[in-house]
């Protein structure tokens, strides 16, 4: 396909708000350990080690491509990937999530975090970029991607996951001048890293701020909104379509979207239409499946499914998505049948 052909798919269009000929649908987590290719793959090797070598991140980035009939493809990477040069080391222990070996606790610990030169230090994510827009020879758009300052640091702070988020609000409310120290790190390494990704051919970029729903308004505004802010902007010269994306917001999405970006991307706790008002309705969207929908049977998918739809009444600039990542033990035939629904559909 040519270049023309590309900035022309279904996905690029929605994310300009111009009219498409069907939805464009994609998964957060579309490459993962529901599929049996990926399990297969993942039982010789790590997965740090398949985000490191660009021949494996792009054969499970490929999986979905070649298994479903999705718009848009995510690079295989991790959120988590930039901590390691950062200097707070990374570890994926089984069945425990991610685990921060070094957490950021204190004003000294801000200090030893080290500045990031994402073309040398996260460059096989670069490679994994180039190889897969190769491999996917323009039959989709490739989306690059990076964690939010505030959910990036949460996990820098707290250790790992976390229910509370207790650490990293007391950085917060005890000591905003190490937050905002801390904060101003995180927003040079995101910046860096994305531009990077751009640079190496992703066609748009997604910041996931996965946990920011724990925070009140007030401290969205306060303590996050000007950083989220700071990344889109500092972007936003590449001229690729930026994501927004968070969930847990349905409450101050007003705010969500005033740290920018071109498309904002919500859960599933708020009806999409209400959540489209909220934003203004020529702010093109993306969302918002409940990711458990898709474990149910499938008369229950295709009602929640086409309320989706109906509540998008066929407006230019709707991506449909999940609200959040899809589950472990998700059917892939349910994914399948979700891209056929969605591209089926006519509005009335
Ligand atoms: O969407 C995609 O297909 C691209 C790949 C992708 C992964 N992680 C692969 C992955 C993306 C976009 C992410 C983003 C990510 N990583 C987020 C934001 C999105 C979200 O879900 O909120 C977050 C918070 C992380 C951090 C992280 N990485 C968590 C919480 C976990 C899960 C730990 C667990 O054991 O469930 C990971 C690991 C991870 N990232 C897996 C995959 C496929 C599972 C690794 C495995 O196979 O064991």
């Amino acid at each position: 396909m040519t270049m023309t052909e590309d900035t022309n798919s279904r996905f690029l269009k929605a994310c300009r708000g111009e009219p498409v000929d069907a939805t464009p649908v994609w998964f957060m987590r579309q490459a993962g350990r529901y599929m049996k290719a990926y399990r297969d793959l993942k039982e010789k090797h790590t997965f740090l080690e398949m985000c490191k070598t660009p021949e494996l991140a792009t054969q499970v980035t490929m999986q979905p491509v070649n298994a479903l009939n999705i718009d848009a493809a995510i690079i295989f990477a991790d959120i988590l990937l930039p901590l390691e040069p950062m200097g707070t080391g990374l570890e994926f222990s089984a069945g425990d999530g991610p685990v921060v070996p070094r957490p950021v606790k204190d004003a000294k610990a801000v200090e030893k975090l080290r500045p990031v030169n994402a073309e040398e230090q996260l460059g096989f994510v670069g490679d994994a970029i180039r190889m897969v827009r190769k491999e996917i020879n323009g039959k989709v758009p490739l989306i690059g991607f990076a964690g939010a300052p505030f959910t990036l640091s949460s996990y820098m702070v707290e250790g790992g996951k976390s229910k509370d988020f207790t650490a990293t609000k007391m950085m917060m409310f005890e000591a905003p001048e190490i937050w905002k120290q801390l904060m101003d790190k995180v927003c040079a390494t995101l910046i860096d890293y994305l531009r990077m990704q751009v640079n190496a051919g992703a066609q748009a970029l997604q910041i996931f701020d996965s946990w920011v729903g724990c925070v009140s308004p007030f401290d969205y505004e306060h303590y996050v909104l000007p950083y989220t802010k700071r990344v889109i902007d500092g972007v936003k010269d590449t001229g690729v379509p930026i994501i927004n994306f968070s969930t847990g917001t349905s409450t101050m999405l007003n705010l969500v979207a005033k740290a920018g970006g071109d498309v904002i991307s919500f859960d599933w706790r708020i009806h999409l239409d209400d959540a489209w008002k909220q934003v203004g309705f020529d702010q093109p969207i993306q969302g918002n499946l409940d990711p458990s929908i898709l474990m149910a049977p499938l008369p229950v998918i295709k009602e929640r499914v086409h309320d989706i739809l109906k509540r998008a009444a066929g407006r230019p600039g709707h991506i449909f998505n999940l609200g959040h990542g899809i589950f472990q033990h998700t059917p892939v035939d349910h994914v399948k049948a979700v891209c056929d629904m969605v591209h089926e559909y006519r509005h009335e």
